[in-house]
């Protein structure tokens, strides 16, 4: 296997050494049939730290942030091949359990999809299936995770009613409390706001940069002005390819290559 060292300029910028990193993928490939999506990709993700994932429609950002926690194994003919090493383990390897790997790596996904059922079951179906039966955790447990999620004071007195009957914005907030009630250790989160309102949106970013604290967040993002607010570091998405990467200050004020710079001045995308 190949070690990833200071020396290593292939995985994208950031020094192991200097950097404590969460995940990072080696020369990841996905194709779809027989048609490669993401050209080998290989980026590396600081821990507590928010990466944002930027670049056109079809870039591949979908697909990638997917293949960090084998969302892709569910579409039939999906092949992802290179390492994606989580822990100083390639959990894209075989012998992996996914639904372990899932339990440190969550996702939420652009659309808010909660379960057709009450707020506090959305929140706890998870952990109770995984063993935590005690009703005063159980209760402590969508009270934290609510509180982190900023939805708390909204819908305390309504715990037990269907989660359907929430504000998308709310739902959305729900599912990231939902997400992180099985305490994982990264965050992925696949333009998240973009079907809420400017309101839900800034409330939204507001529970991330709270989240920072304890998850390592890496979000999908078409909004150029979310990325530069919250993101530590931005990857810049092309055709494919992880054109480049840098803290998101350099990303937007200093870009190195071309085609970055006419993505994030708008020139298209
Ligand atoms: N389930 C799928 N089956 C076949 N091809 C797919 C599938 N999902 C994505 N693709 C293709 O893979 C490429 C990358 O798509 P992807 O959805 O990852 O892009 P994206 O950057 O997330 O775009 P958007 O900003 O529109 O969400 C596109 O050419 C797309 O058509
Ligand atoms: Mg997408």
């Amino acid at each position: 296997m190949k070690n990833y060292t200071a020396d290593d300029k292939y995985i994208k910028a950031l020094d192991p050494n200097k950097h404590e990193l969460a995940i990072y993928t080696d020369d990841l490939h996905v194709s779809y049939g027989s048609s490669e999506a993401i050209h080998g990709v290989s980026l590396a993700f600081e821990r507590f730290k928010i990466t944002a994932l930027i670049g056109a429609s079809g870039s591949g950002k979908s697909t990638y942030l997917r293949s960090l926690n084998r969302m892709n194994d569910n579409i039939d003919g999906t092949k992802v091949t290179g390492k994606i090493m989580y822990r100083g383990l390639d959990i894209n390897g075989p012998g992996i359990n996914v639904y372990e790997m899932r339990k440190h790596i969550g996702m939420v996904f652009q659309r808010p999809n909660p379960f057709s059922k009450s707020i506090y079951d959305n929140i706890t179906f998870a952990p109770k299936r995984n063993g935590l039966k005690d009703k005063n955790k159980l209760d402590e447990l969508v009270e934290t995770t609510l509180k982190q999620a900023a939805l708390w004071n909204q819908v305390k007195d309504d715990l037990h009613q269907s989660a359907l009957a929430l504000s998308g914005g709310q739902q959305q907030r729900l599912c990231i409390a939902r997400a992180i009630a099985m305490k994982p250790d990264i965050l992925l989160l696949d333009e998240p706001a973009s079907a809420l309102d400017p309101i839900s949106t800034s409330t939204v970013e507001d529970t991330l940069l709270a989240l920072k604290d304890d998850y390592t967040i890496i979000i999908v993002t078409h909004n150029m002005q979310q990325a530069a607010r919250i993101s530590d570091y931005t990857a810049f998405f092309h055709l494919g390819n992880a054109l480049e990467f840098d803290e998101t200050s350099n990303v937007f004020t200093n870009p190195k290559i071309q085609a970055t710079e006419d993505y994030v001045s708008g020139r298209f995308g």
